[in-house]
């Protein structure tokens, strides 16, 4: 879709942060055994001044940004993010209810 946009250059930090946002959204469902298929969304769209993603989940906690000590071995993915967006968050969405989190990413 980037190439198809003129934007391949965002495509590094797009994965990434698609990676990232995604996998939470994985993990948390896989805490709930009433959460079924299908377990996430992913909306992308592009544009000047870049890249935008949106993430849903069917899951009301919310994602919290970890502080990572030197020895822990999870708790940076959202840290990531936050580092290579320029704005990220999360809101509650009502239909399909759950919530969606974004990120815009302006720096390839
Ligand atoms: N989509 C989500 N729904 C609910 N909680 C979330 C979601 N995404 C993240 N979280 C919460 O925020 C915490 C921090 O997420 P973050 O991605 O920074 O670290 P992590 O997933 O624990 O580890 P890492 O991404 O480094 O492997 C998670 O441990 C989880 O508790
Ligand atoms: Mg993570």
């Amino acid at each position: 879709m980037l190439e198809e946009w003129s934007l391949p250059e965002f495509s590094d930090v797009t994965v990434l942060t698609a990676t990232e946002l995604i996998t939470n959204a994985v993990l948390e469902i896989a805490k709930h055994s009433w959460a079924v298929l299908p377990p996430v969304r992913l909306w992308l769209r592009g544009g000047p001044p870049g890249v935008a993603l949106l993430v849903w989940d069917p899951i009301l906690a919310a994602p919290v940004p970890r502080v990572a000590s030197e020895n822990d071995e999870r708790g940076r993915g959202l840290a990531i993010v936050a580092e290579l967006s320029a704005a990220f968050g999360f809101y509650y969405a009502a239909d399909p209810a759950g919530k969606i989190t974004w990120a815009a990413i302006t720096t390839p």
